[in-house]
């Protein structure tokens, strides 16, 4: 079987398989040039929406059962997360007959999301979400972290005026990085007034998987939601 995604990890159980034999091709993108959104969907959306690294993609998967009128846009390296949002897309278990291959509003980048943010349309998307990215703890790591100037000033281009870039943490090192780099930057402001706001979950949050292990293991994660100017 050809396998898409970068990284495998765990080998993949057998109705996963079969999950990405099925259904990955109805939704994967693989943009090599500056794209519009009419090329990836079938429909038209009002509004369009990114995740970068989805992990398992229940949250990206929830928010596309949400909201019907957006175009969700997903980038995920582990075929493993790839298949597991199939799965909540397509509520596909082992009973293969049940599932359904209407995905209208979902697209999947099984790769590194930094390939591809340069062929966005300039000031095309609404939201865009990083949630518990990979932390790099080590400060030897640290141009490995997602929050840099290099991808903030993509993040910039990409999102409307008054979009919001949406990130969330559990890790202090990261946290504090991640604000230190936002806050000498003169193209997005943090949507937050009082501190609190900085542990408190916005009502209109959705859970990840990491987000609730962290809960699980006592840590208190922290939720940025930045407006691009
Ligand atoms: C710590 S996990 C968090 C997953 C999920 N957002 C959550 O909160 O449960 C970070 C994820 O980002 C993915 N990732 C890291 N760098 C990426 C990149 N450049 N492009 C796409 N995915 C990436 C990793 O494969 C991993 O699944």
């Amino acid at each position: 079987m050809k396998f898409f995604g970068r990284r495998k990890g765990k080998k993949l159980r057998e109705n996963r398989q079969r999950l990405i034999a099925d259904f990955l091709e109805k939704v994967k993108i693989n943009p090599e040039k500056p794209f519009a959104f009419s090329e990836i969907f079938a429909s038209t959306f009002a509004k369009h929406v990114l995740e970068i690294g989805f992990g398992g993609g229940e949250h990206v998967a929830a928010l596309a059962k949400r909201d019907e009128d957006t175009g969700f846009i997903g980038a995920e390296v582990f075929i493993n997360g790839i298949a597991s949002l199939l799965a909540h897309l397509t509520g596909y278990t082992e009973r293969a007959e049940l599932a359904s291959d209407r995905i209208d509003n979902v697209r999947v980048y099984p790769d590194d999301v930094r390939k591809i943010l340069p062929f966005f349309p300039s000031s095309s998307l609404d939201a865009v979400y990083l949630l518990f990215p990979d932390p790099w703890p080590k400060s030897r790591h640290k141009e490995r972290r997602f929050i840099n100037n290099g991808n903030l000033d993509e993040l910039a281009r990409i999102l409307k005026p008054g979009g919001t870039f949406c990130a969330a943490s559990d890790d202090m090192t990261y946290i504090r990085w991640a604000l230190s780099v936002m806050n000498k930057r003169d193209d997005f402001e943090i949507k937050w007034t009082k501190a609190s706001e900085y542990f408190t979950e916005p009502e209109w949050w959705i859970q990840t998987r990491y987000e609730l292990k962290a809960l699980k293991q006592g840590k208190k994660p922290v939720y940025m939601v930045f407006i691009r100017k």
